[in-house]
């Protein structure tokens, strides 16, 4: 059932590229967009996304997409804060609700919360036939295939895949968007799962920074733009299944506070394609480093020519156009929870405490 794998987590993690290519071929079919008729974005005012966890944080890279693609105000929030928010919502808004499972008690709430108050319920789901799924107005299946993992992978680079041609449709259909850009977008994403097998490559590098990341008692993630909720993403996977603490903080935040954190005993992971923000990042990673912390840079060749020097290691990525780096970069951020989860002897696919699909509050 592992396929040769040792964990499902890690099997799960191969097999992106795959499931990714058939998320893609189902949304993104020669070169166009393919979305259900009624998903219009064309007059709304505002979306409104809610999930759980990792689900969570694809809403929270969508937000940018949404924001910057699509000019949408975009609210995001965890099911179990919105549900009992009591939000006002403008009729003129879709809600959006991301659930690998599409059983979370909390998401679920949040949904029938919405009924009624919104113009449209979306789901985007891993199990087509779970309640979420029936309960929206239209369901987005993210096709990830069957997921046991109980620390989530492939499922959140599909529900990334599945926002994206959203926010490109929500995009054209607001005249955000010009012809051209859309088929470049198009064709970035369409590389994606040959750049996550390139990415996969560094498995074994990976697995050797995890040895001293294993012996670390705290563990940092930056980035800025859409790579600050991939950095929370990276924290959680790694706390989840290697029980070590980790944060992930927007670069800017880190003098607000967290820096007071840094010494030789912290590494710090900082997600950063080389792109229009890249230099801001860059120069908190400096501020972490003139403090002894450990930096792992992740970024492109670009990124890594321009700032390698001071680091502790360097991973190198390849290179992928705006805003899509956090599909890619998920990647080694669930490498890197997973070997060093592995290297401390956890159980990796059945984490202390946790279940795969949370049913009750
Ligand atoms: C983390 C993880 C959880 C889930 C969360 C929501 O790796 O798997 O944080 O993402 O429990 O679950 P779903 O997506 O089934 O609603």
């Amino acid at each position: 059932e592992k396929a040769g794998y040792k964990h499902f987590m890690a099997k799960e993690i191969a097999e992106q590229p795959v499931v990714l290519g058939d998320a893609l071929r189902h949304y993104l079919p020669n070169g166009q967009l393919n979305l259900p008729e009624g998903l219009d974005f064309a007059d709304l005012d505002r979306l409104t996304l809610v999930a759980c966890g990792t689900a969570f944080y694809a809403c929270s890279v969508a937000k940018y997409w949404f924001e910057q693609l699509a000019g949408l105000p975009c609210e995001i929030d965890v099911a179990s804060e919105f549900r009992y928010r009591e939000p006002p919502l403008p009729k003129r808004s879709f809600a959006i609700f991301v659930s690998q499972s599409g059983e979370t008690a909390d998401t679920l709430a949040a949904l029938r919360y919405c009924h009624e108050k919104v113009a449209k319920t979306v789901a985007v789901v891993n199990v087509p036939t779970s309640s979420i799924a029936r309960e929206c107005d239209i369901a987005l299946p993210i096709l990830a295939g069957v997921e046991v993992g109980v620390a989530s992978t492939k499922a959140f680079t599909c529900q990334l895949l599945v926002l994206a041609a959203m926010a490109l449709k929500a995009g054209v259909d607001r005249g955000h968007i010009a012809p051209a850009d859309l088929d470049e977008h198009l064709t970035t994403l369409r590389a994606l799962p040959g750049l996550m097998n390139t990415t996969l490559g560094c498995s074994e590098q990976i697995e050797k920074l995890a040895e001293r990341l294993a012996e670390a008692q705290d563990i940092l993630f930056l980035g800025r733009g859409p790579m600050f909720p991939l950095a929370l993403e990276g924290a959680l996977k790694l706390k989840e299944i290697s029980y070590i603490h980790a944060e992930g903080y927007a670069s800017g935040e880190l003098k607000h506070g967290p820096i007071a954190l840094i010494d030789r005993s912290v590494p710090v992971i900082v997600l950063a394609p080389h792109d229009r923000l890249f230099d801001k990042t860059v120069s908190n990673m400096q501020e972490v480093m003139a403090r002894h912390g450990e930096v792992l840079l992740i970024s492109d060749g670009k990124g890594l020519a321009a700032a390698s020097e001071g680091t502790w290691a360097t991973l190198k990525m390849p290179a992928v156009a705006e805003p899509w780096a956090p599909i890619l970069y998920a990647v080694p951020a669930q490498l890197l929870a997973y070997y060093t989860a592995v290297a401390k002897g956890t159980d990796v696919d059945q984490p202390r405490n946790l279940a795969k699909s949370v049913t009750v509050e």
